[in-house]
């Protein structure tokens, strides 16, 4: 993980400044649990398993107070699984028993026990991206022009990637054409990010207004839309960033697949349902800009939910997910327990 766009190095996490993107590559380095969280809640990592891990690791740095480091963390952002299943995970590495083999030993220094458990997780999430990644390759076509929305790619994971992930696998593997990038209004992850992850990778994509989809798909120009998931739902209906539910409208009025793909760290399984939840609001000075007039107020939804009967299918780690999705989903985090 020495290139991920999160890094442990000497006792700091470090994180490439996503608000910076593309005109700056500019690393913060977070030396306590504040720090870390400032860097989530303002976006400067940003993306459901990268905020998870970068808690994670966050976790070693508040070592001293874990309950309330914890609580600091849960705090940053609502809709994202990743954040408080990563949180659930490291108190449970700290309630478990360490076995050293040795007699008389110390107490175990808790920052250790927790460093070592952000750099498991992020090791488990590099190989569960390489694997769905293969997965969701296998769901594409030579030629594909597939359509994607906000930034799923290793920006987004702080590994790999998801839907990200199966664009460079599937273009490694002579497996796509091209990708239509949606913008992504109002924090452009789209324009900013995916754009300059697909250029990295040599992989051919043209920007487009969110608003193009319905246009792109009645001209037949889109093949199969591909997008990630910030917390999906018991019975598969997935959060996502925000105009992700017009978007699989959309496929679905076109007969174009509509396929999420996420780790299973995104399932909720106490969320029976979409309703149940939490949509983050947040400031609508990030979407009035210097356009709307001065006395303008704005409702600012981060992510929108879409129903899971117009979901194609959930690619996982643990494989892809079709309905059933109260079934198929129960059975995949079953395997997770
Ligand atoms: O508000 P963001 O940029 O954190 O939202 C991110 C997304 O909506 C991604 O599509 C999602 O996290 C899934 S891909 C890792």
């Amino acid at each position: 993980v020495e290139t991920a766009p999160l890094r442990w190095e000497e006792g700091a996490l470090l994180v490439l400044d996503q608000r910076r993107l593309p005109a700056r590559e500019e690393w913060l380095r977070c030396t306590t649990v504040e720090q870390v969280a400032e860097a989530i809640r303002t976006m400067a990592v940003r993306g459901a398993p990268a905020i998870g891990l970068a808690a994670a690791y966050g976790m070693a740095l508040g070592a001293r107070d874990p309950e309330r480091s914890a609580e600091l963390l849960a705090a940053t952002r609502p809709t994202a699984a990743n954040l408080r299943w990563a949180l659930n995970r490291a108190r449970d590495a700290l309630r478990a028993p360490v076995t050293t083999g040795g007699q008389d030993e110390e107490d175990p220094d808790p920052a250790e026990i927790l460093l070592s458990h952000a750099r498991r997780l992020h090791e488990q999430q590099l190989e569960g991206e390489h694997r769905l990644a293969a997965l969701g390759a296998e769901r594409l076509e030579p030629g594909d022009r597939v359509l994607t929305h906000c930034n799923t790619g290793a920006l987004a994971t702080g590994a790999y990637g998801t839907a990200g992930a199966v664009l460079s696998t599937a273009w490694e593997r002579g497996r796509l054409g091209s990708v239509w990038v949606d913008e992504t209004r109002p924090l452009l992850q789209g324009a900013r990010l995916t754009a300059w992850e697909l250029g990295r990778l040599g992989i051919p994509y043209r920007l487009v207004a969110d608003a193009s989809a319905g246009a792109l798909m009645a001209r037949g120009l889109v093949d199969r839309v591909l997008v990630g998931a910030d917390r999906i739902a018991a019975n598969g209906d997935v959060a996502n960033k925000i105009g992700t539910y017009p978007l699989a409208v959309l496929a679905d009025r076109h007969g174009i697949p509509f396929l999420v793909v996420a780790p299973v760290s995104t399932i909720d399984p106490a969320a029976p349902d979409g309703t149940s939840i939490p949509i983050e609001e947040r400031d609508p000075g990030e979407l009035l800009g210097s356009a709307a007039p001065g006395t303008a107020d704005a409702l600012n939804l981060a992510f929108d939910v879409t129903p899971a009967e117009l979901v194609t299918a959930v690619v996982t780690e643990a494989g892809v997910l079709e309905p059933p999705y109260g079934e198929t989903i129960a059975r995949a985090v079953a395997g997770r327990a």
